[in-house]
């Protein structure tokens, strides 16, 4: 089954821990250079699916393809970054020092980890911090040295799992510039992140997962080009203005200065601005609306079960 499109393939990948069915049949397709973020509920089975797609746990059944090989072979392995959900090393070890050894297990020269590893701290934020023991790191801190670590032997594919739950503002902000960069150089995300806000404008799909099973996809490109809600606030909206809005919305409904407009598509709002500005109305704001992704993801879930 394994194709070049696609930077990971799994059908029917499953594990069980004792009675405990952590991952049921987990069957994906991620293809390559894009960022992709698997959502799931607490116990879903995400993290237990990265640690066989990296070959960290062994399935107790179905297939992994990573980058084309079966899920877990050495030469993959030093293909693939990985930020694990709970970040811990040698805490005695340098910033620079933990990066020179991560990256020679990778297989690293000395001449390239001379340049490479000022260059990842940096991207990370921690050029003061190069020579600091990990002891006395922050969480945030941790977790962007965690970033760095995955990310220094310029792998193919890049697993985090919640890469920015400890992280300031700024910090997340960095990530997601970092994950486009990733991704703009061709290489694969694959993320796992609570914060829906985060993936909702870092990834370009998501799937989610309840049980251990893909229950729903959805391409987040194409989200803002379907049908859009959009509140404009205009002055002076004349009756026939308002009913020639029909030509572009599928709904309308005024409210004073404010209408609610649906539109088939993202791409007619210029017209529709245009429209009312010709016929004398006074624009002052145009706010396309969207399910969030947080709605998305409570309506496909559903109420919680409890653990
Ligand atoms: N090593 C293990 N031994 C026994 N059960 C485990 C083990 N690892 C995970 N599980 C169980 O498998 C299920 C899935 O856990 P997993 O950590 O993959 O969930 P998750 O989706 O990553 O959740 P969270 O969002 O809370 O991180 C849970 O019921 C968990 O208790
Ligand atoms: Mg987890």
């Amino acid at each position: 089954m394994a194709s070049d499109q696609f930077a990971i393939e799994t059908r029917g990948l499953r594990k069980e821990f004792g009675r405990t069915v952590a991952v049921k049949g987990l069957s994906l397709q991620v293809p390559r250079g894009e960022i992709f973020g698997f959502l799931g509920p607490n116990g879903a089975g995400k993290s237990t699916s990265i640690k066989m797609l990296l070959g960290l746990v062994r399935p107790t059944g179905g297939d992994a393809i990573v980058l084309g090989a079966p899920a877990g072979t050495v030469d993959t392995r030093r293909r693939i970054g990985f930020l694990p959900e709970d970040f811990r090393f040698y805490d005695w070890l340098t910033a620079s020092e933990l990066l020179a050894l991560h990256g020679r297990l990778c297989g690293m020269e000395h001449a390239a980890l001379r340049r490479r590893v000022p260059e990842v701290i940096e991207m990370v934020g921690l050029t003061p911090h190069a020579d600091r023991r990990l002891r006395g790191f922050s969480k945030g801190m941790l977790q962007r040295i965690g970033l760095a670590q995955a990310l220094v032997h310029e792998p193919d594919i890049v697993f985090l799992d919640e890469p920015t739950s400890g992280l300031d503002p700024i910090g997340r902000r960095m990530v997601r510039d970092i994950l486009r960069a990733q991704r703009d150089r061709g290489a694969t995300v694959f993320l796992n992140s609570h914060l829906l806000g985060e993936i909702e404008i870092t990834c370009d799909r998501v799937v989610f997962i309840k049980e251990g099973e893909v229950v729903a996809a959805e391409d987040l490109r194409n989200r803002s080009r379907d049908e859009t809600r959009v509140l404009v606030a205009a002055h002076n909206v004349s009756p026939s203005a308002l009913a020639g809005l029909e030509r572009w919305c599928t709904a309308v409904v005024a409210d004073g200065d404010q209408l609610s407009l649906t539109t088939r598509s993202k791409e007619l709002v210029p017209e529709i601005v245009r429209h009312l500005v010709s016929s004398g109305a006074e624009v002052y704001e145009v706010v396309p609306q969207r399910e969030p992704l947080e709605e998305l993801f409570v309506r496909i879930m559903g109420k919680d079960p409890g653990l």
